[in-house]
């Protein structure tokens, strides 16, 4: 299924998709590292339609799109910092989010740097491991009143 999968830029008439994505995931897989209450308030940021206008805008936003659905996306914000790297609940583990990720790499480059860093889902500690990113450090950032432990990672390319 996935020998189609093409992957492109994102447009505004993607809002819908890609909102729906995140908020599916959140609430299914980061579901098994975070709680109940941090959950609805991280998915919720799928209702901020102006925040992901201007990502979609400003930022370098990829979507991987298989028959036509999206079925994950990444963003890249200021040359080289991963912002955000989703992969649809029910695409887990076929290699999506590695094929979005090595594009991402290759754009840090492109843009001049050498590093690339992110700050990471407890949930996604392991997929960043297996692609040789190293923890910088632990720590707890603050959504909408809520704390939510997760980790910077960074990897030298
Ligand atoms: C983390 C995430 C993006 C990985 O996407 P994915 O498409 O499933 O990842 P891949 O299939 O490319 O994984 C490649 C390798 O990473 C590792 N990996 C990925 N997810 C893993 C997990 N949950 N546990 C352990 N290893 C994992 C494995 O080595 C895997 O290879 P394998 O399947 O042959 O064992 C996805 O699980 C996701 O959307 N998580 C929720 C959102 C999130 O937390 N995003 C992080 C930014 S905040």
């Amino acid at each position: 299924m996935l020998d189609h999968m093409e992957i492109r830029e994102a447009t505004l008439e993607d809002i819908p998709e890609i909102t729906a994505l995140f908020r599916d995931t959140i609430r299914t897989v980061n579901r098994q590292h975070y709680s109940e209450k941090q959950v609805e308030i991280w998915s919720s940021g799928a209702d901020d339609i102006d925040k992901w206008k201007d990502r979609i805008s400003n930022l370098y936003f990829i979507v991987a799109e298989v028959h036509q659905q999206i079925v994950g996306f990444a963003y890249l914000k200021n040359g080289n910092y991963l912002d955000g790297l989703f992969v649809h609940k029910d695409f887990q583990r076929q290699t999506i989010a590695s094929k979005l990720l090595r594009i991402m790499e290759s754009r840090v480059s492109i843009n001049g740097f050498d590093m690339i860093k992110s700050d990471v889902s407890i949930t996604a500690l392991d997929f960043f491991d297996s692609h040789f990113y190293e923890v910088e450090k632990k720590q707890k950032k603050s959504f909408k009143g809520m704390v939510f432990e997760n980790y910077i990672v960074y990897k030298e390319l």
